[in-house]
């Protein structure tokens, strides 16, 4: 999280880092910030809130200068001020900072700084950083970022000015993400590769321990000891997004509306006559894939989700034993690999600091990573042995939604793939399913065509202030996952539970004030589903349910019922997402929250 964009050449220098904040206002919102270096003075503007507080303030009071850099903030240390948000600025206000990560040894910092006669302005970890770098300072900023760089732990992306050197920037990386842009008389760098596209596709990605010093016609990169090196550039083909919402009121909207599309997309480049490809970046044999026994799988948020999904499959149709960990645990547990197992990291932006630290422990341990990620070029991609990509296309709304059922698509196919090469299943049954895989676009589309029945219910439970989300056997997960989206955008409390395990505690907190969402399609667990929900209908619970159309029993059952097309069980999560997204959309906007940027969360994670 957080947001760094630094721009040297010639054009105007607000413009240039407003564009670039607005590319990355993803990674995190509460503050933003700018400096520039203008007539051999530091001008800093910066300001709590959303970016369009900042883009005020620069239209009364606009940077001049050649050198600049920009930030949009994620508190970590520090809550969101005008004094908290970056940049950061020494004593001497010649040092200007911006920071992407956590500083783990910044108290420890602190005190010695304070004991030379620094003076603090901010609770933020990052101010040690600029401070750190003045007292490392003798009129050379790339060999005080180096020194200073050496004593800093934890993750940090930083680009650095000073006003005593007004012609360059100084990035380094170590843990959070960086990238540069080379242009033409201009050089960049950024936190992510679509906020420097408008000027250049020519970029370089740093590594951890890479530090890189810009001027207007010259970019200079060195290892973290501070000797020469080159490095390799890649040209970007795709083209940035526009940040067009077209007819939607929100990009989370659009992004739902996009998801049969979206899984089109990936039945075509997925699914060739020949049999499945998992395109250029899959570099299993079938050998190898056929002798798996043992499957780990670890992600956070929604991925985590999809990858507990992905155990339901792996185990049903492949028969492969498969663990699901939340990789903020896995990464801590010292866990059991014997065997060697595949490691999978499910993420849609490819920078979750917790996933990427969970893929670097399997890597440690010789393990083979395969990843499901929708960022190419992002580093859990090029840390990982395999990646199968999303093609969901860049997702915007900070609550994930076309790249979660994408990500079930994916594992959907590769479990075929490995039933297919374990022979657990035959080629009947292989082709039945592939049969439905192609029919999932046109179901998708017929729920989003009843989304007004959905904003019906949504209208009669958008006052209700705890909701219980319950599913069994594949759709459990989905419960979870209905729970996460609804609590996430719309601030109101819900839980997610396995449906037979309510009498087990949870059934307490039942009454006429609380809504259930019961996952009810037919399945091999319908009969079940339906007494739970009898026991809880008994105790007074309103009850939705989401049930395979032409289903009557569950009218009885229930308050309000949303149908969804019939589908082959092990294939209905991505098709019952649809209107959990839903319900949690219009209950959000319903309650007035801003959907895309809801408070206190970012999209892209990138601290532990
Ligand atoms: C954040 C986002 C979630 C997302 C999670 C994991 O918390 O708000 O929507 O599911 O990160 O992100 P990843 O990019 O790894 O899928």
């Amino acid at each position: 999280m957080c947001g760094i964009i630094s721009y040297v050449g010639d054009k105007d220098i607000n413009s240039v880092l407003m564009a670039g904040l607005w590319r990355l206002e993803y990674r995190g919102y509460d503050s933003s910030g700018v400096a520039s270096v203008m007539d051999g003075e530091l001008e800093v503007r910066k300001v709590e809130g959303r970016l369009m507080n900042l883009q005020e303030i620069l239209s009364d009071k606009p940077l001049g200068g050649k050198v600049g850099i920009g930030h949009t903030r994620w508190a970590t240390h520090g809550e969101p001020s005008d004094q908290n948000a970056h940049p950061q600025v020494d004593c001497n206000e010649n040092i200007a900072i911006v920071h992407n990560g956590i500083i783990e040894n910044y108290y420890t910092l602190k005190e010695e700084l304070i004991k030379k006669k620094h003076i603090f302005k901010s609770n933020t970890d990052t101010e040690v950083i600029a401070h750190l770098i003045e007292e490392n300072y003798d009129g050379d900023l790339k060999e005080s970022v180096l020194k200073s760089a050496s004593r800093l732990e934890g993750s940090f992306a930083i680009a650095v000015i000073a006003a005593s050197e007004p012609d360059e920037i100084v990035a380094y990386r170590y843990g959070s993400p960086l990238i540069v842009g080379l242009g033409k008389n201009e050089n960049i760098v950024a936190s992510d590769i679509p906020a420097v596209l408008d000027h250049t596709r020519r970029i370089v990605i740093l590594s951890d321990g890479e530090m890189v010093v810009l001027r207007k016609d010259k970019v200079e990169f060195y290892n973290n000891k501070g000797e020469r090196i080159e490095k390799e550039e890649r040209e970007i083909k795709w083209s940035p997004t526009s940040l067009d919402k077209g007819k939607y009121p929100h990009y989370m909207l659009k992004e739902i509306y996009e998801q049969p599309e979206v899984i089109e997309r990936n039945i075509a480049l997925r699914m060739e006559d020949e049999g499945l490809n998992f395109g250029e970046s899959f570099h299993f044999s079938p050998h190898e894939l056929a002798h798996l026994s043992h499957i780990v799988i670890q992600a956070c948020g929604t991925s985590w989700h999809a990858g507990y999904i992905g155990k339901y499959l792996f185990e049903s149709l492949a028969r492969i034993h498969t663990e699901v960990d939340i990789s903020s645990e896995f990464r801590y547990r010292n866990p059991v690999m014997d065997g060697e197992p595949l490691i999978m990291a499910i993420s849609q932006s490819g920078e979750t600091a917790d996933t990427l630290a969970g893929l670097r422990e399997a890597k440690a341990k010789f393990l083979n990573v395969l990843s499901l990620v929708n960022v190419r070029g992002s580093t859990i991609d090029r840390e990982s042995d395999s990646t199968i990509y999303l093609n969901a296309g860049p997702e915007i709304g900070v609550a994930s939604t076309k790249a979660y059922t994408s990500q079930i698509f994916q594992l959907y196919l590769f479990d075929l793939y490995l039933s297919k090469l374990k022979w657990t299943m035959d080629a009947p049954e292989i082709e039945k399913r592939v049969k439905e895989v192609n029919e999932i676009p046109e179901k998708m589309r017929k729920i989003l065509g009843s989304a007004d029945n959905i904003r019906k219910i949504a209208e009669k439970y958008k006052d209700s202030k705890d909701f219980m989300f319950i599913g069994r056997g594949i759709n459990y997960p989905s419960a979870l996952e209905g729970a996460l989206k609804l609590k996430e955008i719309s601030y109101i409390h819900a839980t997610g539970y396995p449906a037979g395990e309510m009498k087990h505690g949870p059934i307490a907190l039942i009454d006429e004030n609380t809504p259930v969402v019961a996952i009810a399609p037919h399945s091999s667990v319908y009969e079940k589903m339906l007494n739970n929900i009898e026991e809880l209908k008994s105790r007074g619970a309103r009850i939705i349910i989401i049930a395979s159309l032409g289903d009557k029993r569950v009218k009885e059952l229930s308050n309000d019922v949303f149908y969804i097309p019939p589908s082959e069980e092990s294939l209905s999560p991505i098709l019952i997402a649809l209107p959990l997204q839903l319900f949690a959309y219009y209950i959000a906007v319903l309650n007035g929250r801003d959907v895309d940027r809801p408070r206190n969360l970012a999209k892209s994670v990138t601290v532990e």
